[in-house]
């Protein structure tokens, strides 16, 4: 309900500077934290998307609550996108520039060419982490077909790295 949407977004809490001075962290525990919360924000996130991806595709790490709540609510399978180094069997790997240097994410695909992907995180900023992510998925023969996340921040222009893929999110600031 549009009222549990209202409630959800006064639960995500702005830290000052963290994790580095200058940045203001969304803090979106509290969120995970509550049960109504939870489900009506991950149900909104789906919406725009139904009856149009196989899979989700989770963004570690709070994408992989978001993502696996999801998966459950939809009756998916999901599959981990996590930083480099921790997957056992990545399948492949994609860099992406960071303030400061860069970092390289990682998927494990254990579902076949031509899965249509659903791509899940908790916030968009720079963009980033998701354009990577999605090319990742393309350079395995995988069709990402859309990206949900629960927050995005407008001012960081992170939407104009992602090309023409549907972008839905939740909450703007
Ligand atoms: C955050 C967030 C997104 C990403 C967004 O994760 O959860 O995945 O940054 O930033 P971008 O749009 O500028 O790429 P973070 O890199 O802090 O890692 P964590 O989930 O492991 O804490
Ligand atoms: N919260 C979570 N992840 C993020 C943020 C944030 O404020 N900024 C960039 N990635």
């Amino acid at each position: 309900s549009s009222a549990a949407i209202q409630r959800a977004e006064s639960l995500i809490v702005s830290i000052p500077d963290h994790p580095q001075p200058g940045v203001t962290f969304r803090d979106v525990m509290p969120l995970i934290a509550d049960a109504g919360a939870l489900r009506a924000v991950v149900e909104e996130m789906l919406r725009p998307f139904a009856g149009q991806y196989d899979v989700i595709a989770g963004v570690e790490a709070r994408g992989f609550v978001l993502g696996g709540v999801a998966a459950g609510l939809a009756g998916k399978g999901m599959l981990p996108i996590r930083k480099e180094g921790k997957l056992p069997r990545p399948a492949g790997r994609e860099e992406y520039a960071l303030e400061y240097g860069t970092a390289a994410v990682e998927i494990q695909a254990d579902v076949p060419a031509g899965t249509r992907i659903l791509l899940i995180d908790d916030v968009l900023a720079t963009g980033g982490t998701l354009a990577a992510s999605v090319a990742l998925t393309r350079s395995l023969g995988l069709e990402p077909v859309g990206i949900t996340t629960l927050m995005e921040l407008d001012a960081l222009g992170g939407r104009s790295k992602l090309g023409d893929i549907p972008v839905h999110t939740v909450f703007h600031e």
